[in-house]
């Protein structure tokens, strides 16, 4: 437990913190404690969290510590483990949880037994995968499928597809997986022309069976069906919804066999482990989707039970506040150094921003300080040939995660020692930097002219003390997979009830949904001429000229 804190304002004991670490660069603190390195690291389910070279001290992590119990975290933690209707602007349960745990204690909601309907709707998911991947379910012309396309867009597009790319070497029923989210006619049409339509399955995804993106894509690749299959009644063979309004689904022709379910209590961006994640069980096969929800559980549990000082999503969620908070860095970048983990970001960006990206409390009042992050990132060595020049030695403070795997299947041992000197030295470089007055000397050794060395010393100096963290996972099996995202869960969740908002609604998308469904009414008509700000209105005149 923490120890007390002289400030009653737990932000304020925050910045007293800062201010009693003064002008100490990062790198001093581990003069001043011998041990902090293994002191400022903890680990849980095959997963080292590192983050030694955050620039906080034991009276800093003493601080958000106890900011975290002002906040009331262990109780909201419960209330959403239990089913509370913590997202209280839709009154909703938050239990993605539960998808994971379908043997967990009695549960209800709604009057409804949450553990008895997961499990069915697993089993049906299990049963069809099994008949699909045996090839005992059998195309329109008898033959077996090959090819998955998922359709969905959000959380109906990012989770699966990051599992089905990281944990690829599992995929062991030799089908091909294709992703359409967007509907620009590039994509679509481009995936329709790559795939036989004669043995191809889509799973239509989406919650709310409403999303614009999504009926189109549908609507198009059902069209595309039709012909080669004689009829939308018989295309509709190769066709499942994935959907929590299954009644949508059906008036779309879609048959109650062929129609897959969650509950409302999940949110798009936490549906993987529900039916949305159907490509995964597809593609790894319902014992080892088992275990990446085993992995999942697992995480959940630590989260549940590991005090603050050992809690990985706590210790990453509480060094992220103080990024934002008090040092006021608004972006956290990513960087996974493992091509398996290349749609990592993406997929933490929608799970981040859509959840914490929010400026009002729970009380709908204006935040008195900075929410959620600008979440970024890509694969590491690519993204050090890239952008990392501005993380080194731009003029605002990036913070870092680095992930890497240390065991990967057929691992070559010379590649991944490229890799790993790579990421830990970037790591290094970040917080230690380099002084002007050290590379100005290293010049004038090496036998530059003093004036020359005097000129470039700002340029090839480095500011350092910039936080990261590093996360080892010992290897990228369905297991470590599943406890890794939940960790980025939780960690999202604590941050959302330190900063006092919701983070399971998404009002902030709902604004150009509906000014898109107006422009699109004009697109497919007369642009009107009275309508919008002068600058749509000439842009709306101008796209509708040329899609005539
Ligand atoms: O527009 C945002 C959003 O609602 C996300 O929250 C969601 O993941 C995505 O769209 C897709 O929604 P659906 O699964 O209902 O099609």
């Amino acid at each position: 437990m923490p120890t007390p804190i002289p400030d009653a304002d737990p932000w304020k004991a925050l910045n007293s913190a800062h201010a009693a670490m003064g002008a100490r660069r990062t790198r001093e603190l581990f003069d001043l404690d011998a041990a902090r390195a293994t002191r400022f690291s903890a680990e849980a389910e095959g997963i080292l969290l590192d983050y030694s070279k955050q620039p906080i001290d034991a009276q800093a992590l003493n601080a958000l510590c106890a900011l975290a119990d002002a906040t009331q975290l262990a109780n909201r933690r419960e209330a959403m483990f239990t089913g509370a209707a913590i997202n209280s602007t839709e009154g909703r349960a938050v239990l993605h949880t539960a998808l994971r745990d379908p043997e967990g204690a009695p549960l209800r909601v709604n009057g409804e037994d949450v553990r008895a309907a997961v499990g069915g709707e697993l089993e049906r998911l299990y049963a069809f995968a099994h008949a699909l991947r045996q090839g005992e379910l059998r195309t329109n012309d008898g033959g077996r499928f090959t090819t998955v396309v998922n359709i969905g867009i959000g959380g109906s597009d990012l989770g699966p597809k990051m599992v089905v790319e990281a944990l690829a070497p599992y995929a062991d029923a030799g089908l091909d997986f294709h992703f359409m989210s967007n509907p620009d006619s590039n994509e679509v049409l481009g995936i329709l022309a790559r795939i036989d339509p004669a043995r191809t399955l889509f799973l239509v995804s989406s919650k709310t069976f409403t999303t614009q993106d999504t009926l189109a894509n549908f609507r198009t690749a059902l069209a595309s069906m039709s012909r080669t299959h004689g009829s939308e009644a018989a295309a509709l063979g190769h066709f499942c919804a994935i959907t929590a309004a299954p009644a949508a689904a059906q008036a779309l022709g879609f048959a109650e066999q062929r129609i897959f379910g969650f509950r409302d209590w999940v949110g798009g961006r936490y549906s993987l482990w529900s039916a949305i994640g159907l490509p995964i069980i597809l593609a790894i096969g319902p014992q080892r989707f088992a275990e990446l929800l085993a992995g999942a559980r697992a995480m959940d549990r630590h989260f549940r039970t590991a005090p603050w000082g050992a809690n990985l999503p706590v210790l990453l969620a509480l060094t992220g506040i103080w990024n934002a908070n008090v040092l006021d860095a608004r972006t956290l970048l990513m960087v996974p150094y493992d091509a398996r983990l290349a749609a990592l970001p993406a997929y933490v960006q929608q799970l981040d921003m859509e959840s914490n990206g929010k400026g009002v409390d729970l009380a709908g009042q204006p935040l008195a300080r900075a929410s959620g992050p600008v979440v970024w990132g890509s694969l590491g060595i690519n993204g050090q040939h890239a952008f990392f020049q501005l993380v080194h030695q731009g003029t605002q403070r990036i913070p870092v995660d680095f992930i890497g795997v240390l065991r990967s299947p057929d691992q070559d041992v010379e590649h991944q020692r490229i890799v790993f000197s790579n990421m830990l030295a970037q790591a290094e470089a970040l917080m230690c930097g380099r002084s002007r007055d050290e590379v100005r000397r290293e010049m004038l050794a090496a036998g530059m002219a003093p004036e020359r060395a005097e000129l470039l010393a700002g340029h090839r100096s480095f500011p350092g003390d910039i936080p990261s963290n590093t996360l080892l996972i010992d290897e990228l099996s369905p297991t470590r997979l599943g406890s890794l995202v939940a960790l980025y869960e939780h960690k999202v969740f604590v941050q959302g009830v330190i900063w006092g908002i919701n983070s399971f609604d998404q009002w902030g998308v709902e604004l150009g949904k509906q000014l898109g469904k107006t422009i699109y009414q004009e697109l497919c008509s007369q642009p009107d001429r009275t309508a919008h700000d002068p600058s749509t209105r000439a842009l709306v005149a101008r796209v509708h000229a040329a899609l005539q």
